[in-house]
């Protein structure tokens, strides 16, 4: 039990769609009906009823080449026009787009109209400073609204971001801006994080300082933080005082569908992070039209909010692309949860009448562990729908969600995606769905998948498989940047033409889809994928470190902790002690890779479990870390290596 909720079998309550809202809604029976009836007709009328087309297109699917997949290739548009400029012409010039909240307590609220000016005056400025289609800009930005002008006045000249999420660092920020070989980097002095300014800038000063001249020509550096910053005359420029006296006039050129939009690095099972890469037309049209329908969207007078930040593939698709192409009005928050104090989102929800909230289960696992309380001491009854994303949700924090914030009455959608799908794939439609705690039951209409063994055959009802995409669909990554061969082998070497997606799935008797979590050596923290290559290359690099092994272990909170287990070099056993070791390796994975990769754990041992072969077993390593009983051992080389590991835990 947890905070009072009980804990129920999983299947054993349903919620049907409230009679009151089935009326209203958005979706209805007839949007799978018409996918089934014809997918293709489909995607090709949502395209035609969510996106404003310069040339429309008389193409959809364009499967010739598999697995490069061309949607509605014919067609050109222009991004940036259908998330501002049209709905000013339509006459909500004046409907606010963004109700900004600093982390201090500063506000702003931006109308569409202001949105659409900003946006134009920032695109003129970037053309002056050399920026041109198919240039790729680095974006580097606190949760501030400069950071979707500078996004959607990237794509407005059809040149490609690439954004990357603050708390990443000064090297992995570098090893982004030269693999997409950015000429312009767009950052801020520093954002609020937790009471107190994070400095931006000195990580981009250091990125670009270390191993040799990088593509970068300016960097535009916005005023927030006001922490001191160094300068670097002729490269960098303040924001502020560049855009001084720009036009705010600016004529949206229309591009090709399948124009690169952006590239967005995730972590995949090498220590190479990879750029995937999505285009303009698809995209536009899945994230348009998951975020009208998944979310009951009515623009007029809804208050939707999503927490995630633009540094990731959620904020790209439900901060900006999909709520700006609909015309919704929006909450963008700067800072944390709990800064001032605990319950600062639920004074957000009250203080804008929040319709539509949408998190991930960490957050609602850890406001669980604070207590009711906090929640309740707040009006939330605005709120008439709640999502989840990022990582399975168990149903006790799905219990919670519902009746804590959402009242007892609030639809839960609980959404399952990825950066590569670059939109909802899997989830509940709400005022159709009868939902079910933990699960997320259904590919959305127009979207095929399926739960399939090592073979490829469908697995039956009740059994887990890997969960396979059988069909193409519009928003899909059309590849890794510069790397088409990786695109091949990580997506679609495995079973021919159906995408493996790298999570896995099992189905219930009721044919719903319950996800359980990656079956690769992908983690996923706190819903923030990182990979045990990438941290354990970045533990070697130490010169403390001889070898390591990185595994996801279970965590009440964050779903997935960091936990490392780390030989010292012999030669530097003496040097430091244990206690010295672990935190500076803690703080030295923090240093090359980001806060967010430093492991939970460190745990010195003698040897790693290995195979004859010299392969590491993780799965036995999990099984400590997780406090279970350790399984089969008998391919290891060296038997006896994982009574003293477990030993060594204790
Ligand atoms: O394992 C799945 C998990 O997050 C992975 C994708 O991570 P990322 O590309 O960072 O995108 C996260 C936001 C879309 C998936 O492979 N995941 C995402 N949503 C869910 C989920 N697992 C279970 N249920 C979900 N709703």
């Amino acid at each position: 039990m947890v905070d009072g909720t009980p804990t129920l079998p999983s299947e054993a309550r349903t919620f049907a769609p409230d009679p009151a809202f089935v009326e209203q809604a958005v979706a209805g029976a007839g949007l799978a009906e018409s996918a089934s009836r014809d997918r293709m007709a489909f995607w090709a009328a949502q395209a035609d009823e969510l996106v404003t087309w310069a040339r429309r297109p008389t193409e959809t699917l364009d499967w010739s080449n598999p697995p490069f997949a061309r949607w509605f290739a014919d067609g050109t548009l222009n991004v940036a026009y259908n998330c501002l400029d049209r709905h000013v012409e339509a006459g909500h010039g004046d409907r606010v787009a963004l109700l900004w909240e600093g982390e201090p307590g500063d506000s702003r609220a931006i109308t569409y109209a202001e949105l659409t000016a900003d946006v134009k005056r920032a695109a003129n400025l970037l053309s002056s400073l050399g920026v041109g289609p198919g240039d790729r800009v680095v974006i580097y930005l606190p949760q501030i609204p400069e950071a979707v002008v500078a996004m959607l006045a990237v794509v407005r000249l059809g040149a490609v971001h690439s954004v990357v999420f603050g708390g990443f660092s000064a090297e992995s920020l570098r090893a982004r801006i030269d693999d997409a070989e950015a000429t312009l980097v767009i950052t801020a002095d520093g954002g609020w994080r937790k009471g107190s300014v994070s400095p931006l800038k000195p990580a981009v000063d250091a990125a670009l300082a270390v191993g040799g001249e990088s593509s970068v020509e300016n960097v535009l550096v916005v005023r927030r933080g006001e922490n001191p910053v160094d300068w670097v005359d002729g490269r960098d420029l303040w924001w502020h005082e560049a855009l001084e006296g720009v036009d705010d006039e600016h004529v949206a050129e229309a591009f090709e569908a399948e124009h690169p939009l952006f590239i967005l690095y995730t972590s995949g099972t090498t220590g190479k992070p990879k750029g995937i890469l999505h285009t303009s037309g698809g995209y536009l049209t899945q994230v348009a039209y998951t975020h009208r329908n998944v979310f009951d969207l009515h623009p007029e007078t809804d208050v939707y909010w999503c927490t995630a930040d633009v540094g990731w593939i959620t904020g790209h698709s439900y901060v900006v692309y999909g709520p700006l192409a609909n015309g919704a009005t929006q909450v963008l928050y700067e800072g944390t949860p709990d800064s001032p104090a605990p319950g600062r989102w639920w004074d957000l929800i009250e203080k804008y009448g929040v319709t539509i909230f949408y998190t991930a289960p960490t957050a609602i696992r850890g406001f669980m562990k604070a207590g009711r309380e906090i929640p309740q001491a707040r009006d939330l009854s605005s709120l008439r729908l709640l999502g989840s994303v990022g990582e399975p949700i168990n149903p006790e924090a799905w219990l919670w969600y519902r009746e804590v914030i959402g009242s007892g009455r609030t639809p839960i959608v609980d959404t399952w995606w990825q950066t590569e799908t670059g939109a909802m794939m899997i989830s509940p439609l709400p005022g159709v769905t009868t939902t079910k705690p933990g699960a997320a039951q259904s590919p959305l209409p127009g979207v095929l998948v399926d739960v399939v063994d090592d073979h490829g055959s469908p697995v039956a009802d009740g059994e887990s498989g890997l969960l396979v995409v059988s069909e193409p669909w519009p928003s899909m990554l059309r590849g890794i940047w510069g790397d088409p061969d990786r695109y091949v082998e990580t997506y679609w070497s495995r079973f021919g033409d159906r995408y493996f997606a790298g999570d896995g799935a099992r189905r219930d008797d009721d044919g719903d889809i319950w996800l359980l979590g990656r079956v690769d050596d992908v983690m996923n923290v706190s819903g923030h994928r990182l990979s045990t290559a990438e941290i354990e290359s970045a533990l070697v690099s130490n010169p403390l470190v001889a070898e390591s092994a990185v595994v996801g272990a279970a965590d009440e909170t964050t779903g997935q902790a960091v936990v490392a287990f780390v030989v010292l070099r012999n030669k530097k056993r003496k040097s430091v002690t244990p206690e010295e070791a672990v935190v500076r390796l803690r703080a030295h994975v923090a240093d090359r890779i980001g806060a967010i990769a430093r492991p939970r754990t460190i745990v010195l041992v003698d040897e790693l479990p290995k195979t004859r072969s010299g392969k590491i077993m993780r799965r036995l390593l999990r099984d400590v870390a997780e406090g279970r009983e350790v399984g089969d051992t008998t391919t290891l080389a060296d038997s006896a290596v994982m009574s003293v590991i477990t030993a060594e835990m204790r």
